[in-house]
């Protein structure tokens, strides 16, 4: 069920706020990608560790420790390993845990690596056990154990691989087992971007882009890009688009608003699945507490779209509430949808 929308009917809903990466955004992005830490704006601490950790790796001229990243899609994980191989001057191989189904895909790509290069894994929560488990030696002692021969001919080789750094990304880090987790030197949580770090991400895509937009142009825009840089790039094409169609124009803060309306991308950055997200809790539930899967399954959306894209940032906004039995919409999430809340969630929230 859709709420404000034809009852039990899914509709389309429009991607522009999906912060997963999709196939066109890896081509996209590659191409305004920042390579050193200079042009990589916002994520000032991480990057402030990152430096001195690059640096000592230098002078003692050896790798940098395997690293996590974790944190909401699209705040820019693959980016900062690129950054960080840059400026160790190394080569970086990029992969995801579902490409590494089979104990031959995770041994093959290993035993490719050369000496000191970085080996990049997305979606690192994703890996299986077997896959894991090829690792942990890997990480720890720079070997590979592979099993060779049939039945009771069956020998243990154990295969040197070059020392290297691992660099996993994961949207749900405490979804990584323990012993992988451990094997981390440096782990680091990637923060939402302010709207000032967002406004000066889009001044530099609009510049390799060869967009003209104004400073309202890019407030207006960075505002409504949910703390996001993948958006905020989708974001600013599309009103450059516009600009182009409606008013032959650069693009003003007059003119991205009237863009975002149009996208039905509202004031927080959020769309009509956030929306009809908090509508359903408040409406159907009395503001929850409701379960994940409940909330998923009458949006007609994925559990992981839901958990992974829609809730960090609603939690983060202080929208919604995580309590051990569901979420709830908070008293901030009512006043965004111009609702009064029954008397009892108001004593609730007390
Ligand atoms: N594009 C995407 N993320 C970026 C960042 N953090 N800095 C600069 N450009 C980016």
């Amino acid at each position: 069920m859709i709420i404000g929308s034809d009852e039990n009917k899914c509709v389309e809903n429009s991607n522009q706020l999906e912060a997963r990466e999709t196939d066109f955004d890896k081509t996209f992005e590659s191409s305004i990608r920042p390579k050193v830490f200079d042009d990589y704006i916002g994520q000032a601490e991480l990057k402030e560790t990152l430096a001195i950790s690059i640096e000592s790796a230098k002078k003692r001229e050896q790798c940098i420790d395997h690293m996590l990243f974790y944190g909401p899609p699209g705040l820019g994980k693959t980016t900062l390993a690129g950054v960080i191989a840059n400026e160790m001057g190394v080569n970086i191989k990029i992969t995801s845990a579902p490409a590494l189904e089979r104990p031959r895909d995770i041994i093959g790509i290993l035993m490719s690596l050369k000496s000191g290069e970085i080996l990049f894994i997305d979606e690192i929560h994703r890996l299986n056990k077997i896959a894991e488990e090829i690792l942990y030696p890997a990480m720890e002692d720079f070997y590979i154990d592979m099993m060779t021969g049939k039945s009771q001919a069956t020998k243990n080789l154990r295969i040197p691989v070059p020392k290297f750094t691992l660099i996993g990304a994961t949207t749900k880090a405490g979804s990584l087992s323990g012993p992988l987790r451990d094997r981390f030197g440096i782990i680091h949580r990637l923060e939402f971007y302010s709207v000032k770090e967002l406004m000066s991400v889009l001044k530099r895509t609009a510049k390799i882009l060869d967009i003209k937009i104004d400073t309202s142009g890019l407030n207006a825009i960075a505002r409504r890009s949910r703390g996001t840089p993948r958006i905020a790039n989708r974001l600013i094409k599309r009103v450059r688009d516009y600009a182009l169609v409606r008013y032959d124009s650069d693009i003003t803060g007059q003119i991205a608003d009237e863009a975002l309306d149009l996208l039905k991308i509202d004031d927080l950055g959020l769309n009509s699945t956030d929306r009809n997200l908090l509508k359903l809790i408040i409406e159907k539930y009395d503001g929850g507490p409701v379960g994940i899967e409940t909330i998923a399954a009458a949006l007609c959306e994925d559990v992981k779209t839901i958990e992974d894209v829609c809730e960090p940032y609603l939690l983060q906004a202080g929208l919604i509430l995580r309590t051990p039995r569901g979420r709830k919409v908070s008293p901030e999430g009512y006043r965004l949808l111009g609702i009064v809340p029954s008397v009892v969630q108001t004593s609730l929230f007390e």
